[in-house]
């Protein structure tokens, strides 16, 4: 299964979207993935396609909220030997709402599941990281930088997460780089409810004049996590096809 060779690398989030086609370029890249989600199944469906083109996964449970879950995982890793070289963390949670009328749990657990797990995901593998001279890449978003209806919690998580990534990429240094992309609007079940007017006015902003796919956001993970950015630390990358040139609110 895995190659002593190979860096192992854990996406969080892996059973859709951004992490899916992320777990699937690094695996063609020739990483091991370790593709860690909630939804089982789904996660299974990827590695199980990674294997069959070739590439190394495994799929396995983990809510990232949970510090026993990091634990668990830590230990299931080590006893493989498969620490991670390379972390990228995806996995969200969001609840659209007005501030004011979200609840005390839905708040946390937005930060929780956005946020503090970035953290978790240091604390839990810092000495892997540092001993591989490795790399972190944090899925943050546009909207750390810019204000929508209804996204305080997300907004605020995922400002948190750009600020995380810059904390630690100068607390790790120089062993450990630690980079954020900030996506656009980009194609993946979270769109399915969007309405065509929603949808219209994402792509108004956009100067590229489309959405962005997975694929597009998981090429500038790999590069970022790999040693082709050997020089790019503390960095937070838009890939968003223009939308923060455009966005004023
Ligand atoms: N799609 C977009 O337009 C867009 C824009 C900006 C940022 N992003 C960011 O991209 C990342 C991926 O989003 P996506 O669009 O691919 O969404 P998605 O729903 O397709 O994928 C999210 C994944 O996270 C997993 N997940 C949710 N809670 C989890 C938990 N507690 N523990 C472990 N896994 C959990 C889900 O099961 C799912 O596999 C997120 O961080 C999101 O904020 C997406």
């Amino acid at each position: 299964m895995s190659s002593r060779t190979s860096t192992t690398a854990l996406i969080t989030g892996a059973a859709h979207g951004i992490g899916a086609a992320t777990a699937r370029a690094l695996a063609q890249a020739g990483d091991d993935v370790v593709i860690a989600d909630i939804d089982l199944d789904a996660a299974r469906l990827v590695a199980d396609e990674i294997r069959a083109a070739g590439g190394a996964a495994t799929a396995h449970l983990l809510d990232v909220s949970s510090a026993e879950g990091w634990a668990a995982l830590e230990v299931e890793l080590r006893s493989a030997e498969r620490l991670p070289g390379k972390i990228v963390n995806n996995a969200f949670f969001h609840v659209l709402s007005p501030a004011h009328e979200l609840s005390e749990i839905d708040w946390a657990r937005q930060v929780d599941v956005t946020l503090n797990a970035v953290w978790r995901s240091m604390k839990t593998f810092h000495d892997a990281l540092t001993a591989q001279r490795g790399s972190m890449v944090n899925v943050a978003s546009v909207h750390a930088n810019f204000a929508w209806p209804g996204y305080s919690a997300y907004a605020a998580a995922k400002g948190g997460v750009v600020a995380l990534s810059r904390q630690l990429s100068l607390e790790y240094a120089p062993e450990v780089r630690v980079n954020a992309v900030l996506p656009g609007s980009i194609e993946t079940r979270i769109w399915d409810h969007a309405d065509e007017a929603g949808r219209a006015a994402a792509i108004a902003q956009a100067t590229l004049g489309r959405m962005g796919t997975p694929d597009e956001v998981a090429n500038v993970i790999c590069f970022l996590a790999s040693d082709a950015a050997s020089y790019v630390t503390g960095a937070a990358v838009p890939v968003d096809g223009g939308q923060s040139t455009t966005v004023a609110t």
